[in-house]
């Protein structure tokens, strides 16, 4: 995959990538999901996104090849690569912040390196490739337990560590009132999470209705279009004894839509950092003393949000990349135990080839999209 510029993704012949570094591992591509996060690139949204980079930052895929010092892996290991790369010895690692690893990106103090996302998120190209170069390879890369469906493997390089750390930060207690504003893979995969953590009600907002349909069945959640709501705070307010919800939890980040004035300002003019309608609505809609958690994405450019609200209101913010290796341990017991069902997102396989379609398709959210996988040649040839 090949990205020419805003809207414009395509297949090219590239070199193949090579062990640069005695820790690097290559790994041939068996599935390579697109993310809710690679259309904010796709769009021209995220600053320095350079023309010949390839995107995509969750996938499995078979061990080629390994550095002199890589010790866990071997040629021949199947793994699921989570979208952080992470050093996992620098001060942050140490913490189990995978997401802020110090090492790893050099372009910046925040984020740490991410598998094909921009020169901002270190500059890697990503696995919706056939074959790529994973750093660190003895800290991310997990080996697929045999008895587990690739397909919820991949799952687990991000949508569900992300839903279940978007809950997690949520602080849920028992019987809390939770709503979810976003029902793509990582707020579907939120809302069942929530449940987890003790949730009693758990509200999920969006616009597109066969996502909420899905949703309704899959969490299981109370779901409400937006655009037929007159307005969403007041309605929330409302739906919760006019206290607000206690947990709220943004999964849709600086593209939202929903209010005229932050799409021209942050999508059209470009003055902010995308439109934070979404999380203008998670601040004004949770109850005082509540939590706001953010996992929906957010670039380094400024946004205007309602600080005073939260201050007002006593609010804890809550924001983070999900820390991928942190939770495996627990997630791959959940989906082990069958309380997790992640492939059941997946709606589309689309060979590798197709990804300029594929990209169309999710991006704008035809065919009751959920979650395209993409398959390289090679996988599909059972290989
Ligand atoms: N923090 C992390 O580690 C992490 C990891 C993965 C994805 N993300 C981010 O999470 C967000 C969701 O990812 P996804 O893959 O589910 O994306 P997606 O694009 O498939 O889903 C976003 C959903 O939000 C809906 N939406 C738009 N405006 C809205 C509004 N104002 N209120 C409610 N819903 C609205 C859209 O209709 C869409 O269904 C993205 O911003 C993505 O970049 C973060
Ligand atoms: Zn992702
Ligand atoms: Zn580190």
């Amino acid at each position: 995959m090949n990205y020419r510029g805003p809207l414009r993704v395509r297949i090219d012949e590239k070199p193949m990538p090579k062990i640069l570094h005695p820790q690097d591992a290559i790994v041939r591509v068996t599935r390579s999901c697109i993310c809710g996060s690679d259309l904010h690139l796709y769009n021209g949204s995220v600053p320095d996104t350079r023309p010949g980079m390839t995107f995509g930052h969750e996938f499995t895929g078979v061990v080629e090849q390994v550095g002199g010092e890589v010790q866990k892996l071997k040629a021949g290991d199947h793994v699921l690569v989570p979208f952080n790369i992470a050093c996992g010895k620098c001060v942050f690692c140490q913490q189990e912040l995978y997401g802020n690893c110090h090492e790893s990106n050099s372009q910046s103090t925040a984020v740490g390196g991410i598998f094909g996302y921009s020169h901002t998120a270190g500059g890697y190209n990503g696995g919706q490739a056939e074959y790529v170069r994973v750093p660190y390879a003895d800290v991310g890369p997990t080996v697929i337990p045999d008895w587990m469906d690739p397909d919820d493997a991949v799952m687990l390089t991000d949508v569900v560590p992300t839903g279940y750390q978007a809950a997690e930060m949520g602080g849920i207690q028992k019987g809390d009132t939770v709503c979810v504003f976003g029902a793509g893979p990582v707020g579907i995969m939120a809302a069942r999470c929530a449940w987890l953590f003790g949730a009693g009600r758990v509200i999920v907002i969006d616009e597109v209705d066969y996502r909420l349909e899905f949703v309704k069945n899959y969490a299981p959640a109370e779901v409400y279009n937006f655009r037929e709501l007159d307005d969403v705070v007041q309605f929330m307010k409302k739906t919760t004894d006019w206290m607000g919800a206690d947990v709220v939890i943004d999964a849709v980040g600086a593209e939202a839509a929903g209010n005229a004035m932050q799409t021209l300002l942050g999508r059209k003019l470009l003055l902010q950092g995308g439109s934070a309608t979404a999380l203008h609505w998670a601040i004004n809609s949770v109850k005082k003393g509540g939590i706001v958690s953010i996992v929906g994405v957010y670039g380094p450019i400024d946004t205007l949000v309602p600080i005073g609200n939260v201050v007002n209101k006593g609010l804890t913010v809550r924001a983070n990349q999900a820390s991928v290796k942190r939770l495996l341990p627990r997630l791959i017991e959940h989906v082990k135990n069958g309380v997790l069902n992640p492939k059941a997102l997946i709606t589309h396989r689309i060979p590798l080839e197709d990804v300029s379609d594929a990209y169309r398709m999710f991006s704008a959210k035809l065919d009751n999209c959920i979650k395209p996988v993409l398959l390289p040649p090679s996988a599909r040839n059972g290989r």
